[in-house]
């Protein structure tokens, strides 16, 4: 069978284990998708700047534009607004299959790609996007379609649950503990994001409208991020049987759909008290399935390319056998809950 031609826009924490787990499992994955995956380029910023001995430096681009113009997926682990969403608008309109990490991109304007991916009759993938390694967005989007989801609720972000857990447990300052997340990756290129409940609110965004079958955008989220907790609140929430967690509620309400993003004192006992380091937890409720938990990892280069390949497979059997994930343009518009101050 003819090899599906892949390209890698963004090559730091999370591409260089797409490549890896790429050429390492190249075998496996032609077995599962039915014809090879070809790795025609990698775009970045900077071709010259040293990388991880993994990535063949013969494919590392700085022309990101015409990288996806002569490819059959493409997978971009870059971030940011631009230029990714228009190289991921060409890329559709080129007819290619899109798999993405980036939740602040369609946070903010996921619409807009969905629309043309589904005039194209491609694939939008995003698996990677909210909670890491954690399978979420498919039992969202596709699992539960046919039950009444009313509230989803957890820890969504890696970064500030590694930094509130040092910060308990072993002491750590705020501004120390958030450099450590950025050297195991964890953190996004700005931390801020991260801190200031950014990264959360729009992971919360992307649920929320997945569950709700509406549209959420991350400006409809109360959001408000960790960089006022003190060690002084940490040791306080330890001597009440507490732990201090930053938060994303999605839920049904009489107002309309309503999320938001903040810390909560949550009681020890608590499954989510126990949730440790970067790793996320996800609570579920549906009328007919009742409550769900998902656990595992939520960020870190390795853990996030995992969702990242599952998602490439899934598109890669649909070029091969036919067929399309769920189309998202056509959804329902339920009155959405103002923010609220956090
Ligand atoms: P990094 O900052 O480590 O890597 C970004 C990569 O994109 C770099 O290789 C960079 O090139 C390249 N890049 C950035 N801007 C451009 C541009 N304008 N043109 C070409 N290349 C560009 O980010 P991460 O790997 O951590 O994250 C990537 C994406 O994955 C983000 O959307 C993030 O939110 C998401 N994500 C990250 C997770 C994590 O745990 N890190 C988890 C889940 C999602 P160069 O190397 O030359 O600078
Ligand atoms: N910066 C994000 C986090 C990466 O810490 O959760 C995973 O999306």
């Amino acid at each position: 069978p003819t090899a599906l031609r892949v390209a890698l826009l963004g090559c730091g924490v999370v591409g260089t284990q797409v490549v890896r787990l790429l050429t390492e499992q190249s075998a496996d994955l032609a077995a599962r998708v039915g014809a090879p995956l070809e790795l025609v380029g990698v775009a970045v910023r900077d071709a010259s700047a040293p990388r991880d001995p993994a990535v063949d430096r013969a494919l590392l681009t700085e022309d990101a534009e015409g990288l996806v113009r002569r490819a059959d997926i493409v997978i971009e682990v870059m971030g940011g607004i631009e230029p990714a969403r228009s190289l991921l608008l060409s890329a559709v309109a080129a007819g290619a299959s899109v798999v993405t990490a980036n939740k602040a991109l369609l946070a903010e304007d996921g619409p807009t790609l969905y629309r043309a991916a589904d005039e194209a009759g491609v694939d939008v993938y995003y698996e990677a996007a909210v909670a890491g390694a954690i399978p979420i967005v498919r039992p969202v989007r596709e699992s539960l379609a046919g039950d009444r989801v009313r509230r989803v609720l957890g820890i969504l972000n890696g970064t500030t649950n590694y930094v509130l857990d040092q910060m308990t447990t072993n002491g750590l300052g705020l501004d120390d503990a958030v450099r450590q997340a950025q050297a195991l990756g964890y953190a996004e290129a700005d931390p801020t994001a991260d801190v200031e409940g950014f990264d959360a609110a729009a992971k919360a965004a992307i649920l929320a409208s997945l569950a709700f079958h509406t549209r959420v955008r991350i400006d409809d989220v109360s959001r408000e991020g960790i960089s006022s907790v003190t060690a002084d609140d940490v040791a306080w929430a330890a001597q009440t049987g507490h732990v201090i967690k930053l938060l994303a509620i999605c839920e049904v309400t009489d107002e309309g759909v309503s999320a938001r993003v903040h810390p909560a004192l949550v009681p020890s006992g608590h499954p989510l008290a126990t949730v440790r380091g970067a790793f996320n937890a996800v609570f579920v409720e549906a009328d007919a399935a009742g409550e769900l938990m998902f656990y595992g990892r939520g960020a870190g280069g390795a853990p996030t390319a995992s969702a990242v390949l599952g998602d490439v497979v899934s598109v890669a059997r649909h070029r091969v056998l036919g067929g399309k994930g769920p189309a998202e343009s056509h959804y329902a518009q339920l009155p959405i809950a103002s923010p609220q101050e956090a």
